[in-house]
């Protein structure tokens, strides 16, 4: 227990009050801590001047500075609850590990700031053991706040008070908080720190949290944790990400556009998107496809990246753009990247054999195994599958990938691709970004998919309309029905 109110110990301390703005005199209990390390931590951010401390509840919080502390005001902080499967085993259940690494970014960006990181409040406070039965719960569909209800856990169970003392002892006095928790800005300030304005820190949602971010959303007030909403096409004539804007760095909420991932023994929820001109081409003659969409679209391809487990595209693709299929332009994890690649043509050097992410390769007898081989040893995973018609037999492959575990799979193409899933009815979902260009003779989208006559046409329902910059992206879902008859 942490000590309550003695006023032999306490401190009398005057800061700005957030909710007022008003200069107040409150009461804030002194808590020992013990300075138990001071080092420098080098770290893929950089360098941080690292304070551990140690507060009476046996909690260790390490204070992470970069820059000056100076005057203590207006200091860039994020307060990180620990989350060890999130923070540094990828857990995807939650946004822990993507916020972690942005709040860090943000840091060393601004060249100023800390990082408060509390092994103590893992779990909100429940701690390891009772984060994993919660998550037992969930799989049995309560939602995170029932869960912990249902353990006779508390919703959150943190203390925020040892964490401000820490920041108090470092000389912090007002924060700009990175958080979407409106608790911990209150928290903090009732602790004795300035809480001068809250940055909101959000990374884009995956198909397996958000259920859960919007829980936080909803039942513990947080802001909009998965990011800006894709705009309605009815409303969004102009969007701030200009064409000559890089895109970097919001998040973007594009649920709506994945629309419902439903489990199947199967196969994965298969989502195709692509970018075409108004004349249906994805591709010049010449197979030429950079850019046909403009920056705000392809910052909606990273975020669906963000969102799936894995991102598939041909062979035929990889020889010709070298993409790397990593989530770069929002915050957030980059997808299992998976190659259809009967023969195994893909180069030694191709961006999706890089390091910074998982790579599968579905591919079949025609390959080499020497060539199997090196790929396994650059530990790529090698899956090989029947033929089919169009190379990799699409139902083993795909039902392959499900036993690996994976439930949702975007496809980015190519023609061939895309024809042949779609041949196969195995989509769920379909979303086109309509680019306003024109190319003539090029790489059609979709090819030959025996339909004679528009009746028997593949029929899409539930259509959705969204703007991107200058594009309009339509989803909808691959009616299951057999095609109509005349
Ligand atoms: N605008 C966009 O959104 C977009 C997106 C992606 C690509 N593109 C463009 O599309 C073009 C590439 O399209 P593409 O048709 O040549 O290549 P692709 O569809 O990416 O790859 C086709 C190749 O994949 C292999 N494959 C293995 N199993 C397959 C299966 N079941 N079905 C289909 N293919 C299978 C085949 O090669 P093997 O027989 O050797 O296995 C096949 O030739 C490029 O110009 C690229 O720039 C545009």
């Amino acid at each position: 227990m942490l000590p309550s109110l003695v006023p032999g110990r306490a401190a009398s301390k005057p800061f700005t009050c957030l909710a007022s703005g008003k200069l107040a005199i409150i009461m804030i209990p002194m808590i020992p801590l013990d300075e138990v390390a001071r080092l420098v931590l080098p770290t893929w951010a950089g360098e941080f001047d690292l304070r551990a401390f140690q507060g009476p509840s046996g909690g260790v919080y390490l204070l992470f500075l970069r820059g000056e502390v100076g005057d203590g005001r207006h200091l860039l902080t994020r307060l990180h609850s620990a989350c060890l499967t999130g923070d540094a085993l990828g857990s995807l259940r939650c946004e822990c590990g993507p916020q972690l690494r942005l709040a860090m970014r943000r840091i060393a960006a601004e060249g100023r700031g800390a990082l408060l990181y509390a092994p103590y409040h893992e779990g909100r406070g429940i701690g390891l053991i009772a984060k994993l039965k919660a998550y037992e719960l969930q799989d049995l569909g309560h939602d995170t706040v029932e869960a912990n209800r249902e353990l006779g856990l508390p919703v959150d169970g943190r203390d925020y008070r040892e964490a401000a003392q820490v920041l108090v002892r470092a000389g912090v006095r007002g924060v700009r908080l990175l958080t979407n928790n409106p608790d911990k800005a209150s928290a903090l300030e009732a602790g004795g720190i300035a809480v001068e304005e809250v940055v909101p820190l959000q990374t884009a949602p995956h198909a397996r949290n958000l259920g859960y971010l919007e829980t936080k959303r909803q039942r513990l007030g947080h802001l909009a944790p998965g990011g800006a909403a894709l705009a309605s096409a009815e409303v969004a004539v102009h969007d701030p990400w200009t064409e000559s804007s890089n895109g970097q760095g919001h998040a973007l909420d594009v649920s709506p556009l994945l629309g419902e991932v439903r489990r199947s023994a199967e196969r994965p929820y298969v989502v195709l998107k692509y970018a075409q001109t108004l004349d249906g081409r994805i591709a010049t003659a010449s197979g030429d496809a950079r850019w046909i969409s403009g920056v705000p679209e392809r910052r909606v391809s990273h975020a669906m990246r963000a969102a799936c487990d894995a991102v598939m595209v041909g062979i035929g693709t990889v020889l010709r753009d070298d993409p790397r299929l990593t989530v770069r332009m929002v915050p957030g994890a980059s997808p299992i990247r998976v190659i259809l690649d009967s023969k195994l043509r893909v180069p030694p050097h191709a961006g999706v054999l890089d390091s910074d992410a998982v790579t599968i390769v579905l591919t079949t007898a025609r390959s080499s195994p020497a060539r199997r081989e090196a790929l396994r040893e650059r530990r790529v995973r090698v899956e090989v599958v029947q033929e089919g018609p169009d190379g990799v037999d699409l139902r083993e492959g795909l039902g392959r990938l499900a036993e690996l575990g994976i439930r949702s799979l975007l496809v980015e193409g190519g023609a061939r691709v895309i024809t042949s899933l779609l041949r196969e009815r195995a989509v769920d979902r379909v979303v086109v970004a309509l680019a306003p260009l024109l190319l003539g003779k090029g790489t059609e989208a979709v090819g030959d998919l025996g339909v004679a006559e528009v009746i028997h046409a593949l029929r899409l329902v539930n259509p959705t309309r969204h703007a991107a910059g200058t594009d309009l992206l339509i989803a909808a879902d691959l009616d299951g029905q057999a095609p109509r008859r005349g």
